[in-house]
C-alpha cells in the first residue's frame, strides 16, 4: 500500500465483479475505505470479504439497483449516516441488454439502458455532490464510459448513445461544479475481459474486430483500468477535470 487515498471515503458501484471489483480493490490498497454496490447483495459479499482479507476493513458492501431513483436516495444516506459522507464517487455500474442494429431495439431495453446507464449515474452524481455542495467539500467523481461512446459502434449503438451521454455530462458538470472544488472525470475503457464483454471476447472474430483496430492488438484485463481511476480520485489529479481518458490499448488513435 502506498496510501494514496488514505483517509478517503469512495463509492464504487457495479463493483460485485469486473472492472469495479477491481477498481474496489486498487482503491483498497491504496487506503481509501470503499462502499461497494450492485443490485445483489450475495455478490457484493463475496468480493467485501476477499478484499478485506487483503486489506482489513476497507470494503463496506451495500446493495444498490441504480435504476430505481429512491434507491438511489435511500443508499447515499444510508452511506452518509453510518460511514460519513464519501470524498469520491467512481460511477461504474452499467447494463447493455441488447447487441444488433440500432433500428431493432425494443422500447423496453431503450428504456432499460437509459435508466441504469444515463439516470442512474446522474442521479448518483446528484445525491452524492449536493451534499459536498451543502457542505462546502470538494469532491471528485470518475465516471466510467466506453471508448464507443467516442466512435460509432455497429451492433452496440443504443449503449454507445449511453456513453456519449456521460461524457457530455462529465464535461458540462466540471465546468457547473469546478468552482466548488468538484471535478468531474471520466474513463474511457476499450475491451476489457469481464462477463459484461464476454460474448465479444470469447467470441474471436469479434473480438478481432476490436483487437486490430487497436495499438496493442489485445484486450485488456479488469485491473488495467483501476490505474487512471485511483489517480482522478487523488489529489495528484487536483488540475484535471472534464477529461475523458481512453484506456483502449490505442484503439482510438486512428
Ligand atoms: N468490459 C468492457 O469491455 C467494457 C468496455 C468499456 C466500458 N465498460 C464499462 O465498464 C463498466 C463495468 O463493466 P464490466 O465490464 O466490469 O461489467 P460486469 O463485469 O458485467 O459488471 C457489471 C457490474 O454492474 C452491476 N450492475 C449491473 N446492473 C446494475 C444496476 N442496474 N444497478 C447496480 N449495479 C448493476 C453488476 O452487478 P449485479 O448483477 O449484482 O447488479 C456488476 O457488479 C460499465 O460501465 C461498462 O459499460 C466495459
Amino acid at each position: 500500500m502506498s496510501g494514496r487515498l488514505e483517509g478517503k471515503r469512495a463509492i464504487v458501484t457495479g463493483a460485485s465483479r469486473g472492472i469495479g471489483a477491481a477498481i474496489a480493490r486498487a482503491y483498497a490498497k491504496e487506503g481509501a475505505t470503499v462502499i461497494i454496490s450492485s443490485r445483489k447483495q450475495e455478490g457484493l459479499d463475496a468480493v467485501a470479504a476477499k478484499i478485506n482479507a487483503e486489506y482489513p476493513n476497507s470494503i463496506v458492501p451495500m446493495a444498490c439497483h441504480i435504476g430505481h431513483r429512491d434507491q438511489i436516495k435511500a443508499f447515499v444516506q444510508q452511506v452518509e449516516a453510518e460511514h460519513g459522507r464519501p470524498h469520491i464517487l467512481v460511477n461504474n455500474a452499467a447494463t447493455n441488454p441488447y447487441f444488433g442494429p440500432m433500428f431493432g431495439i425494443e422500447e423496453s431495453a431503450w428504456d432499460k439502458t437509459f435508466d441504469v446507464n444515463v439516470k442512474g449515474y446522474f442521479e448518483m452524481t446528484r445525491q452524492v455532490a449536493q451534499r459536498w455542495l451543502d457542505n462546502d467539500e470538494a469532491g471528485s467523481v470518475v465516471n466510467i464510459a466506453s471508448v464507443v461512446g467516442l466512435r460509432g459502434a455497429p451492433f452496440q449503438g443504443i449503449y454507445a448513445m449511453t456513453k456519449a451521454a456521460i461524457i457530455s455530462m462529465t464535461q458540462t458538470l466540471s465546468l457547473e461544479l469546478g468552482q466548488a472544488k468538484i471535478r468531474v472525470n471520466a474513463v474511457a475503457p476499450g475491451l476489457v475481459d469481464t462477463h459484461f464483454a464476454s460474448t465479444i471476447v470469447n467470441n474471436p472474430d469479434m473480438a478481432k474486430m476490436f483487437t486490430d483496430k487497436s495499438a496493442l492488438k489485445r484486450h485488456a484485463q479488469p485491473e488495467e483500468i483501476t490505474g487512471i481511476t485511483v489517480f482522478l480520485g487523488s489529489e495528484e489529479a487536483s488540475y484535471v477535470t472534464g477529461q475523458t481518458i481512453a484506456v483502449d490499448g490505442g484503439y482510438t488513435t486512428t
